[in-house]
């Protein structure tokens, strides 16, 4: 039985411009149940439709990354609200701030994030939040809008992590858990409850060690659940089917 399931991945980026279709069928048809594109702009979110329209298991979010949103077009909002109205849109995503990059002033991209967090309210969407450099802002619109969703590739401290749990949210970890010095993504690893944790790849980036600094794809999510894994001193069995389990409660996913 297929037990991985990705919650987070980029399969509209270039970097997959060369095998896309084959590796997304060849995964899906071997070890991997499912995946959640995450969408950065509308056309990649449209991107996400038309793939999750041919592979079984595959989803995607809908929305504006914070460094994307400068180029959104100003009718952003009602464009998004039409592609969230397709059954393959099982979040509102990947949205957030981003003070490491700051692509566009941190006051437009709070405003867009809460436009953004009151669209997925509207829809009855969870989100899937990138947080940068940015976690007391975060925290705080996400107190305002408590939604449901994830923080992806979260990057906080493990008294972050409980806050946000607190608020009814659950914490997504990436490769980032198998590098060296990720002493703070190790407590979190080890202290976030179960049934709030989440695993994903953000392929094409993040891959975990051994494949560190190589393009990523879902299955190398493998040696995350093995990292965390070990340090939850659980089976790797027991952690994927409790995040399929997470993924199909919060995101209404069907695997
Ligand atoms: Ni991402």
């Amino acid at each position: 039985m297929k037990k991985i399931f990705d919650v987070h991945a980029h399969y509209d980026d270039e970097a997959f411009d060369d095998d896309r279709e084959f590796l997304i069928a060849s995964m899906l048809e071997k070890e991997i149940a499912g995946v959640i594109n995450g969408a950065t702009d509308i056309e990649s979110a449209l991107f996400g439709v038309e793939l999750a329209g041919k592979y079984k298991g595959f989803y995607t979010s809908a929305g504006y990354h914070p460094d994307t949103i400068h180029r959104a077009p100003e009718d952003y909002i009602e464009r998004l609200a039409q592609v969230l109205k397709d059954p393959a849109v099982v979040a509102v995503g990947e949205i957030g701030l981003d003070y490491h990059w700051d692509t566009s002033p941190r006051d437009f991209q709070r405003a867009c994030f809460e436009k953004q967090l009151a669209l997925a309210k509207e829809f009855d969407l969870p989100v899937v939040v990138h947080d940068r450099e940015a976690h007391g802002d975060t925290l705080e619109l996400l107190k305002k809008y408590r939604p449901k969703g994830i923080v992806h590739c979260f990057s906080g401290s493990a008294e972050l992590a409980e806050q946000i749990i607190r608020l009814g949210m659950s914490i997504s970890l990436g490769g980032a858990v198998t590098f060296k010095n990720a002493r703070k993504g190790i407590e979190v690893a080890k202290t976030v409850p179960l049934d709030r944790l989440m695993l994903e790849t953000d392929a094409p980036y993040m891959a975990p060690v051994p494949f560190r600094g190589k393009r990523c794809d879902s299955r190398m999510i493998k040696y995350t659940a093995e990292k965390i894994a070990e340090i939850r001193n659980i089976s790797v069995d027991e952690l994927l089917e409790k995040n399929m389990e997470n993924a199909r409660l919060v995101f209404g996913v069907s695997v």
